[in-house]
């Protein structure tokens, strides 16, 4: 018997099929097709040909491919019995559940009692398919690999784009081409990880920023995950996500994948990351106070560091405020004895040496000045080096003999005693004190993947989030060690890099757009002198930076000169003038014909207005700058663009381009077809241009 069914949003159709009692199979997935489609007859048109060399039939690509229906690549579910016979498991159709945006399929292999459920979710909206898999037993079992619903790739492409990324350099994309085999990235550290961000784009041939076919995935769990993308001998492709392999330590008796997000964009890549952009800030992330514009953040890590005092720290508020901050984050180095990375975390409890009257006094004085306070922590780890470490050495996650990170160690987060005495302590100083805001870190990999250690976090944010609804949480590992959807359900910002380096910045954040919004991404305008790089970079540069993003600042404000106060206090203001907009506007990245300009446009949801920065990131080639096409205007429509900063142009631009001169009124159509002609500038800064729709 065949079996068709389809999930559609206005721009695509994802059609699933099966026969025999199979598993099913994705037989088609793009453009949308007509609602008068015989999918029977596409399942049919769909069946590749037999020749010399191949088995008699096809086996099919299911969801889950199976190894004991022949297929010849890498299976979607490994699984041992206690004993550690492998078990190879064989499902059989048992029912459907369809709704018009959602689908549910159960198959149940008899043999090995086990009922394996795939559930699909499709959103009109953001165009987002949402993907999960769960496998229950009645015998607990060892699990190796389980992937969440399996997808094809599509044929024509011809490379696939993943990201790598170190600290201080995270989304690094890497391009790979097609090939027989398999690509496989594995992220075994415990945490999403800087190194493997759980992210794939396969653009069809020809594809850009703004045009062309490409499909998108990522895969929303922040405990390390394995990708897998397959080209079999036939020519197919399949694409496979799930937790990194063998990470669930203990037999049991059922196994759920993370939500695997999905799409299939018309519109090129930025198709793609509009999607990520909308879901992610629309769908998965609960605001605390939903409808309050983003405040302007000050941390401050880069003034102080361990060094903490309180007439200092409130010297440097009262600067932050004067700039336009509107919350202050006591970072690091207010509890136990910290004075340094070596000790006392765990010992949550205020440092009466540092604080004799506890946080109280910086509080009111923060309060004070009109600014929230907000308060670091680092709940999953442990100093040796400690008062809780010297009582409880049993609470540390890994041998004795490991190798520490950062001279700390993980606690077991699946312990529920470790989770209430975490909870008891943050608890305490959230209730003791008026703290609306936390930045939460994970500094170290851990000793060795397992699953339990993730949910144990997840669990403990939860409760968290429930006593203390009001309390807004910052994802940090590093900078960007743990950004995902997982994560990013239960906080609401990340700590996008270490690097305050703004021309590192601005390329880690433009590639970090193809799956996070503005919203979510802080951004910090970091000391002149940057301190993970060296480099000496301007306070117009470091300024338009950070306001690309959810805005702040993280230098010591004494070292500010009059005129870098003056420059830094507009671009905040500007910034606040347009949060508004900004906060739902999507980010398209422009397809730059000149790569040391490293360009974006913040688009205003309906259309209306947007804003392009164009940041100078090298000393082009060419003599004189090449036109930048814009992207998603009206074309028949005509916007009047303005150059913000016009002020800035150098000496050497001594030519008379009108942007230079004022507002120009052009239409949509030239301005993404020949596209902005902008003054001539130096590396290492930024053109900001305003254009409103007429
Ligand atoms: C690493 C973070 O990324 C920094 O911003 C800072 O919070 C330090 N940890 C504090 O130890």
């Amino acid at each position: 018997m065949i079996r068709t069914w389809r999930l559609d949003d206005r721009r695509q159709s994802l059609v699933l099929g099966s026969r025999r009692e199979h598993l099913a199979e994705v037989i088609y997935w793009g453009p949308r097709l007509p609602d008068e489609e015989d999918l029977e007859a596409l399942y049919g048109a769909v069946a590749i040909d037999v020749t010399g060399g191949m088995l008699d039939l096809n086996p099919e690509l299911s969801i889950c491919p199976e190894a004991t229906r022949s297929f010849p690549g890498q299976p979607g579910l490994i699984l041992r019995h206690q004993n550690g016979e492998p078990l190879l498991p064989k499902f059989c159709f048992e029912a459907a559940e369809e709704a018009p945006e959602r689908l549910v399929l159960t198959y149940r292999d008899e043999t090995n009692a086990l009922t394996y459920t795939a559930r699909f979710q499709i959103d009109d909206q953001t165009h987002m398919i949402e993907a999960q898999a769960r496998l229950d037993c009645e015998e607990p079992l060892h699990l190796h690999w389980f992937s969440a619903p399996v997808f094809p790739a599509p044929q024509l492409s011809d490379e696939m784009i993943d990201f790598a990324g170190r600290w201080c350099g995270e989304f690094q994309m890497n391009r790979t081409p097609w090939s027989p085999g398999v690509r496989f990235r594995e992220n075994r550290t415990g945490r999403t990880g800087h190194e493997h961000f759980p992210g794939l784009i396969v653009p069809a041939r020809g594809a850009t920023n703004a045009r062309g076919d490409a499909y998108a995935f990522h895969y929303g769990w922040s405990g390390g995950h394995k990708m897998i993308a397959e080209e079999l001998p036939d020519g197919r492709r399949q694409i496979q996500w799930g937790h990194a392999a063998r990470m669930e330590t203990k037999a049991q008796k059922s196994f759920e994948t993370a939500t695997l997000y999905a799409m299939y964009s018309d519109d090129g890549l930025n198709g793609c990351a509009i999607a990520f952009q909308r879901h992610l800030r629309d769908r998965i992330v609960t605001w605390p106070k939903p409808g309050t514009p983003r405040p302007v953040h000050y941390n401050c890590w880069e003034a102080v560091y361990f060094n903490h005092n309180l007439a200092e720290l409130k010297d440097i508020a009262a600067r932050a405020a004067a700039l336009g901050a509107e919350r202050f984050v006591l970072d690091d180095g207010w509890f136990g004895d910290r004075d340094d990375d070596t000790r006392a975390l765990s010992d949550w409890e205020v440092d009466a040496r540092k604080y004799p009257e506890g946080l109280t006094p910086l509080i009111d004085h923060v309060h004070g000045l009109g600014m929230s306070f907000g308060i670091w922590f680092e709940p999953e780890m442990i100093n040796p080096e400690s008062n809780v470490f010297r009582k409880h050495p049993d609470w540390a996650l890994g041998g004795e003999d490991q190798i520490l990170g950062r001279n700390q160690m993980a606690l077991d987060m699946s312990s529920p005693e470790v989770r209430d005495f975490l909870f008891e302590r943050i608890g305490a100083v959230l209730s003791h004190n008026e703290i609306d805001y936390i930045k939460w870190d994970h500094n170290r990999v851990l000793p060795m993947p397992d699953a339990a250690q993730t949910r144990g976090s997840y669990a403990l944010l939860d409760r968290l989030r429930t006593a203390f609804p009001l309390v807004e949480i910052e994802s940090c590992a590093s900078g960007g060690g743990r950004i995902d959807f997982g994560i990013l359900s239960r906080t609401q910002r990340v700590w996008l890099s270490d690097s305050n380096d703004a021309l590192e910045r601005l390329k880690i954040q433009h590639n970090a757009a193809i799956f996070l919004p503005g919203a979510v991404t802080g951004s910090h305008v970091g000391p002149r002198i940057c301190h993970t790089s060296g480099r000496v970079l301007d306070i117009r540069f470091r300024a338009w930076v950070a306001a690309q993003r959810h805005m702040g600042f993280e230098m010591d404000p004494r070292e500010l000169t009059e005129e870098e106060t003056k420059v830094l206090t507009e671009v905040t203001a500007w910034w606040k003038a347009n949060r508004d907009w900004m906060y739902t506007a999507d980010i398209l990245r422009l397809d730059s014909p000149d790569p040391a300009v490293i360009a974006e446009e913040q688009l205003a949801e309906g259309g209306g207005r947007f804003v392009v920065f164009a940041g100078k990131a090298d000393t082009s080639r060419q003599i004189a700058p090449r036109p930048l096409p814009l992207a998603r205007l009206s074309p028949e429509a005509l916007y009047r663009i303005e150059l913000v900063n016009r002020d800035d142009a150098p000496g050497l631009s001594r030519g008379s381009p009108l942007l230079k001169a004022g507002p120009v009124i052009l239409s949509g159509r030239y301005l993404m077809s020949h596209g902005l002609t902008l003054p001539w500038s130096f590396p290492e800064t930024m053109w900001v241009i305003e254009g409103v729709r007429l």
